[in-house]
């Protein structure tokens, strides 16, 4: 057995038989599962529910994955994605149908894709209103479907801006507040993820709930690096501060480096936080952009950066020409360890970030193919080196694996999923649990 189901192992045996029955009648005479599609389509819905253009939802920018969803939901209202959810709540165990929110769909192993289940278009809020608040301590009001670089616009309107970012804007709030958030301020803020004051989630049983750490916190923390896996973020509340001005010299001046190492590429602070759709740009003009992006991910404690570091630039990565490589600095303190986010033993570790894309090269070789042995070996020499490296955006296929990667956070995780999403409705593409019946 792959995945656990959270609840229902009792009667799994039963809705086993139950649901290979149905399987089978729906085959012989096309059926289809009970209350599936014809009662999803007469839910009172703001937005509408697509059951033909759902291709695009079976896609993502690590091109890699494709699983087709049964339908798309266009919300535009929150209300509109606790209907669904609880409609398939009521449905119980027997139905297979699964639900997973589609932010920006920037994941790299079909994360935002649902198999014949349900995909909610979280970008259908995109554009709705958000609400700047200034003061002593400004933060901003948004819809989960929100794109950070619109956030930025917004909010530098009044002077402001969020503290922590990612490296590229064109992510969601809740794809991102979903794994940490994390780049080069995060060693002075935190992660995206520590930067939020209150969360509106919809839970795995169509519960529209506020969390903040004095409200609901165990779903607060839970949502937070969670994966998707305990509710749907609807809105967050982001912490604002004064958008910084240029102060280069004076930031250099406080550093000891090889002066002639230094290079120095002036923009404005707009410019540089949205730099990396610069290339996007480029790249999609040369058809370079929707190429399989086998990316790896790895947070490497410090004390095991020198041994990770001449296996892996000093022998196992010979050739860096298939894209990025980023390192960055990451400070344990400014994370609260009760997210749900799995980070290394230590104190300070580093974020390796290999940022590969898979161009079809012109000797016919397969880029793919080589890079996905590549991050192998790093993964397994880690593996073998007991570095007690955790992998960011992690991706795993089977249940042992995701046990091995939360370790003793595995248990708070699961009584986690048993209280918000009891059925492992929610964000089935992670493969961590298994809606409660199986046919496989
Ligand atoms: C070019 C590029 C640069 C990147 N740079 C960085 C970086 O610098 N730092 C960093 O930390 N990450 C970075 N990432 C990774 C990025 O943060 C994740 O891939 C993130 O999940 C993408 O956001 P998205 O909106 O596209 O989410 P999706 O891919 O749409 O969703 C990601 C996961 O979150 C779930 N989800 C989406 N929306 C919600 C919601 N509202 N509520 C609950 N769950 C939800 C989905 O079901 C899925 O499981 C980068 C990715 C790309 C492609
Ligand atoms: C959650 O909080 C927001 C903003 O404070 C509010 O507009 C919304 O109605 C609240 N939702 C619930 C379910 O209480
Ligand atoms: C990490 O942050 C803590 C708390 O702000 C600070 O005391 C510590 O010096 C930082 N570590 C480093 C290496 O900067
Ligand atoms: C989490 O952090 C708090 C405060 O820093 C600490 O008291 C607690 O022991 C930590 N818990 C775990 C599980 O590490």
């Amino acid at each position: 057995m792959r995945h656990q189901p959270v609840g229902f192992l009792r009667e799994r045996n039963i809705l086993s038989v139950r649901s290979f029955m149905l399987l089978f009648l729906s085959c012989i005479f096309n059926l289809g599962f009970p209350g599936t599609p014809s009662s999803l389509k007469t839910l009172p819905l703001d937005g509408h529910l697509c059951f033909d253009k759902i291709h695009h939802a079976a896609r993502d920018f690590g091109n890699r994955y494709q699983f087709l969803p049964l339908a798309v939901l266009h919300p535009k209202s929150v209300s509109d994605v606790a209907t669904t959810i609880k409609h398939i709540w009521q449905m119980g165990p027997s139905s297979e149908l699964t639900v997973a929110a589609r932010g920006h769909a920037h994941s790299l192993q079909g994360q935002a894709q649902a198999h014949r289940g349900v995909v909610i278009n979280m970008e259908s809020f995109s554009g709705m209103k958000m609400q700047v608040y200034i003061g002593k301590h400004p933060y901003v009001d948004v819809y989960g479907g929100e794109l950070w670089i619109n956030i930025l616009h917004e909010s530098l309107k009044y002077g402001l801006a969020p503290k922590s970012w990612t490296d590229y804007l064109h992510l969601t709030v809740g794809g991102t507040l979903s794994n940490a958030g994390i780049s080069g301020q995060a060693f002075r803020h935190g992660p995206q993820i520590s930067n939020v004051h209150q969360l509106e989630v919809v839970t795995g049983k169509g519960e529209v709930v506020n969390c903040s750490e004095k409200q609901n916190a165990d779903l607060f923390y839970g949502v937070l690096g969670g994966l998707g896996q305990f509710g749907i973020i609807t809105r967050a509340r982001i912490s604002l501060e004064p958008a910084p001005k240029m102060e280069i010299e004076n930031l250099l001046s406080q550093l000891s480096y090889i002066s002639s190492t230094l290079f120095v590429s002036e923009v404005s602070y707009v410019e540089f936080l949205d730099r990396v759709h610069v290339s996007e740009i480029k790249l999609r003009s040369k058809g370079l952009w929707e190429v399989p992006h086998p990316w790896l991910n790895l947070l490497v404690p410090r004390s095991k950066i020198h041994n990770f570091a001449e296996e892996v630039f000093g022998n196992i990565l010979r050739d860096t020409s298939n894209g990025p490589v980023l390192v960055y600095p990451v400070n344990k303190s400014k994370w609260n360890n009760r997210t749900s986010v799995v980070l290394p033993d230590e104190d300070i570790f580093y974020l390796v970030a290999f940022l590969s894309s898979a161009v079809p090269s012109s000797s016919g070789t397969d880029g793919l193919e080589h890079i996905l042995i590549q991050n192998k070996r790093i993964l397994d020499f880690c593996e073998a080196a007991h570095l007690g490296v955790k992998q960011y955006l992690p991706h795993y296929t089977t249940q042992k694996e995701w046990r091995a990667h939360f370790g003793p956070r595995w248990e708070v995780f699961v009584q986690r999923k048993s209280a918000y999403d009891p059925l492992a409705i929610l964000s089935p593409g992670h493969q961590i649990f298994q809606k409660a019946i199986s046919i496989l």
